[in-house]
């Protein structure tokens, strides 16, 4: 043991050092979050490097003459497009998502479905047992796929196994949390030990020209080191995300030094593990009763993929006291700026009620895009009447009232009339962006400039108090 102080304070979400502990991490803010580790020694299991053996390194040009990084696709289409096309020889991905989503399910019928097409693959499972990974591969059908399955957590042992291993093409380590290098003076799921240990499995992929997955829990509590702290170290992060109450699950692309990123996979949960899902937005609309007051369909965008959202929107009377404004996948601060845009541009006032917003089926939207439609299912819901069944929505608002324009409107509509939509409330065009917008021909367009347009499509009803801009409106709080 070396004789220096052998301690530090490590944040689990951002990975910070510091010489003392803290209650809240100075660098990332988060609470309750750094803990008191050993220091790390030396690099790891690779060789130590002898002043004497340096050598100059050598630059080259940017054309090159190397062929594009091989790829391996899984079978698993959701999957594949997110990777970019496949899994590249000598790559390392990080895949995070909370406990219980689905990660492992998803990497055992990815590992099963390439094993199948006879390339060599190896589960190393720190987490389950055998015969635990063995019953699930038998529920899910994937018996019969030469996988190479091992239950193992010493990092040592791994490498070396895998260093011998030079025809795999890939490898998943489930979870990187529990594996453990003895050489560090930590727990297994500690800063050093997670990152340590991504250190050399990474090098042994790079070296032995194999693809590995690397598994990694998010967690808030900061027990278990997040795996941000990796996010550095590896080519693609992906995030699984999804609702435990909702049978759905996104990957998510978050970085990819092989591909594009805000990729997303679509999959359902169910008995036989994760069925893709091609027509995401079919998903998300199943449910959907037409001719409800507060609903409307938002035509979105996850990455490059085209989903249509019903926004639900809910005005309870309040009866004193400060109205409650509560959103379920959206942000809460956009909700209350669109209020205030619906009362000091438009005269639709909100003040006397509590708002209640939801994105049906669990999605989570983060696009301003989203602005149009839940504007819409607002105003229907003020004025109780339902929006037109047919049609979608999609535009950005701007605070003196303007329909803002937004990315990809054609693909927005593209995917609308797919799914037998009749109509588009969309953002006018303005005189300078000329381009023809090559809308589908059974898509009726209403296209409006301003928030006032919209709210004088529901004019005359109930409780809308004309569409007059108010002159001395607050702010609701
Ligand atoms: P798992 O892949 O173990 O999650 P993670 O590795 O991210 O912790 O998924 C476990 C959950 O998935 C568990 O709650 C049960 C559910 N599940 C199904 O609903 N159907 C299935 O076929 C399988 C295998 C799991
Ligand atoms: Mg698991």
């Amino acid at each position: 043991m070396a004789a220096r102080p052998a301690s530090r304070f490590v944040c689990a979400d951002c990975g910070a050092v510091t010489p003392k502990w803290a209650g809240r991490c100075e660098t990332c803010g988060a609470w309750n979050s750094v803990s008191e580790e050993a220091a790390e020694q030396g690099p790891g299991l690779t060789a130590k490097v002898s002043k004497s053996k340096t050598r100059r390194i050598e630059f080259v040009d940017l054309a090159g003459s190397a062929a594009p990084p091989p790829r391996a696709a899984t079978g698993i289409s959701e999957l594949d497009r997110v990777l970019g096309g496949g899994l590249v020889a000598g790559s390392a991905i990080l895949l995070g998502g909370d406990p219980g989503i689905g990660k492992s399910t998803l990497l055992l019928q990815a590992a099963a479905s390439l094993a199948r097409t006879g390339k060599r693959v190896l589960y190393i499972s720190g987490e389950e047992a055998i015969e635990q990974v063995r019953l699930r591969a038998r529920r899910l059908g994937l018996s019969d796929a030469k996988l190479e399955l091992a239950a193992a957590i010493n990092l040592r042992d791994i490498v070396a196994t895998l260093e011998a291993a030079s025809d795999a093409t890939l490898v998943v380590i489930d979870s990187i949390q529990t594996m453990w290098l003895d050489e560090i003076d930590s727990a297994p799921g500690t800063v050093s030990q997670v990152r340590a240990c991504s250190f050399e499995l990474i090098r042994a992929a790079k070296t032995r020209n194999f693809a590995v997955v690397l598994v990694g829990h998010v967690t808030k509590d900061g027990a278990i080191a997040g795996p941000r702290v990796l996010e550095h170290m590896v080519d693609a992060v992906l995030y699984f995300e999804g609702d435990r109450g909702h049978q759905f699950r996104i990957l998510r692309g978050v970085k990819n030094r092989f591909g594009a990123t805000d990729e997303i996979g679509v999959f359902e949960m169910g008995d036989a593990g994760l069925a893709e899902v091609p027509n995401p937005s079919a998903l998300f609309l199943a449910e959907r009763r037409g001719n409800i007051a507060g609903s409307a369909v938002f035509a979105g965008l996850e990455g490059t993929r085209p989903v249509l959202v019903e926004i639900q929107c809910l005005l309870a009377g309040n009866q004193g006291g400060t109205p409650r404004r509560s959103t379920i996948g959206w942000d809460g601060g956009r909700l209350s700026m669109l209020l205030a845009v619906l009362e000091t541009r438009c005269g639709v006032k909100f003040n006397a009620t509590d708002v209640y917003l939801n994105v049906a089926g669990g999605l989570r939207i983060t696009e301003p895009a989203a602005d149009l439609a839940v504007a819409a299912a607002l105003v229907s819901a003020a004025t109780e009447t339902p929006t037109d069944p047919g049609m979608v929505f999609f535009g950005e608002v701007g605070l003196s009232g303007e329909i803002r324009q937004v990315a990809q409107a054609e693909a927005r509509l593209k995917e609308a009339e797919k799914l037998g939509f009749d109509a588009a409330c969309l953002p006018r065009r303005v005189a300078s962006g000329n381009r023809k917008l090559s809308a589908p021909p059974g898509l009726t367009l209403r296209e409006i400039g301003h928030l006032s347009d919209l709210v004088a499509r529901f004019a005359g009803k109930t409780t809308v108090q004309g569409a007059a801009p108010a002159p001395h409106a607050t702010k609701s709080s």
